[in-house]
């Protein structure tokens, strides 16, 4: 039975694997969040929530070691779902966590695009950088602790999302106007990951240690391509949408115009560069290896889509 402690766990990923933790009826002996004033402050029914859970909750500087030691003495595993502004805090967490005997495994912010997919362009892609950098300080300095990568692929509900117009050329689903922007040709497939699912795979990763140790879990829910998306959005909504395409010449064209206007939304058009490129497909998944199989479908993830960007619209 493990003891787990979440940092992250009120942001975007650490919600839905924190719900899942939550909700797990097997193998979680012990929940506990890490996290600061100010989330306790701002997010405080949030916390209500999670307490009258019996989840635990530790607040502290993540940057503090005194703080993180304090915690770490009551759980054998940390389960880290740090923001990408917050990556390279997680070295000194790796760090204090090697020191700490209790502790026994670690499951570091990663939960998407697979950052060492290809020897070859992979370490050269921006956003994957500080990632990188933590799973090389694992390989050089952690000899003790185990670690899990869980790679999960881009998240459903983002990807098929509406964007914001200035940015929809990087593709988007729009509910209301029954129209899209497919990436490409609109036939590269690629494999996403529900949230729900994030957080069952890692209660999933959680739940088989042996087969989830030191190493990167590629897991993911479905993989369909832009047109099978579309298509699914057509058949739910009951009528034909309006589609444009952005060919990989214009998204690469535009990915590298962001980068040098120094654009926050640079990191989109990367990441999503790489999927339609197939950064994301693998012979085969490790949904088996650790009984992660019955996963949700695209027709659950698209009616889920239309139910949010609907409700927006009222
Ligand atoms: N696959 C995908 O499509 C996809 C999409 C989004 C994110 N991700 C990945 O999921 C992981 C989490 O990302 P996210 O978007 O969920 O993150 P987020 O919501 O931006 O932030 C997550 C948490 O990080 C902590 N945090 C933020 N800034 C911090 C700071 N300066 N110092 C210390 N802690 C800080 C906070 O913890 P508290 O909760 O304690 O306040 C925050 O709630 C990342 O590895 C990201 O790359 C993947």
């Amino acid at each position: 039975m493990a003891k787990v402690l979440i940092f992250g766990a009120t942001g975007v990923a650490g919600k839905h694997i924190t719900h899942a933790l939550v909700h797990s009826k097997e193998g979680i002996a012990q929940l506990g969040i890490f996290t600061s004033q100010n989330t306790v402050d701002t997010k405080a029914d949030f916390i209500e929530k999670l307490k009258s859970k019996g989840v635990d909750i530790h607040v502290g500087d993540v940057t503090n070691e005194q703080d993180v030691l304090a915690a770490y003495k009551d759980y054998d595993t940390i389960v880290n779902a740090a923001g990408r502004n917050a990556i390279l805090s997680q070295i000194d967490l790796l760090r204090w966590a090697e020191q700490t005997s209790n502790i026994k495994r670690f499951f570091p912010s990663e939960y998407g695009t697979d950052i060492e997919y290809s020897s070859e362009t992979s370490p050269h892609e921006k956003p994957h950088q500080l990632k990188l950098k933590v799973r090389a300080f694992i390989k050089e300095h952690i000899k003790r602790l185990e670690h899990t990568y869980v790679v999960t692929g881009p998240y459903a509900e983002m990807a098929f999302g509406r964007m914001p117009p200035a940015i929809e050329v990087a593709g988007t689903f729009d509910v209301q106007g029954k129209r899209a922007v497919l990436l490409g040709t609109g036939d590269e497939p690629v494999s996403y990951t529900t949230m729900p699912d994030l957080g069952n795979l890692v209660v999933a990763a959680l739940l088989h240690p042996e087969q989830a140790r030191n190493k990167a879990l590629k897991v993911n829910s479905f993989t369909a391509s832009g047109k099978a998306v579309l298509a699914e959005f057509e058949k739910q909504t009951g009528e034909k949408w309006n589609v444009k395409f952005t060919p990989m010449n214009e998204l690469k064209r535009l990915e590298k115009e962001a980068w040098e206007k120094e654009n926050p939304m640079a990191t989109v058009y990367t990441l999503r560069r790489i999927w339609t490129e197939g950064g994301t497909l693998y012979k085969e998944r490790d949904n088996k290896l650790i009984d992660a199989e019955d996963t949700e479908t695209l027709a659950t993830v698209v009616a889920r889509v239309i139910s949010t960007q609907t409700k927006a619209a009222i």
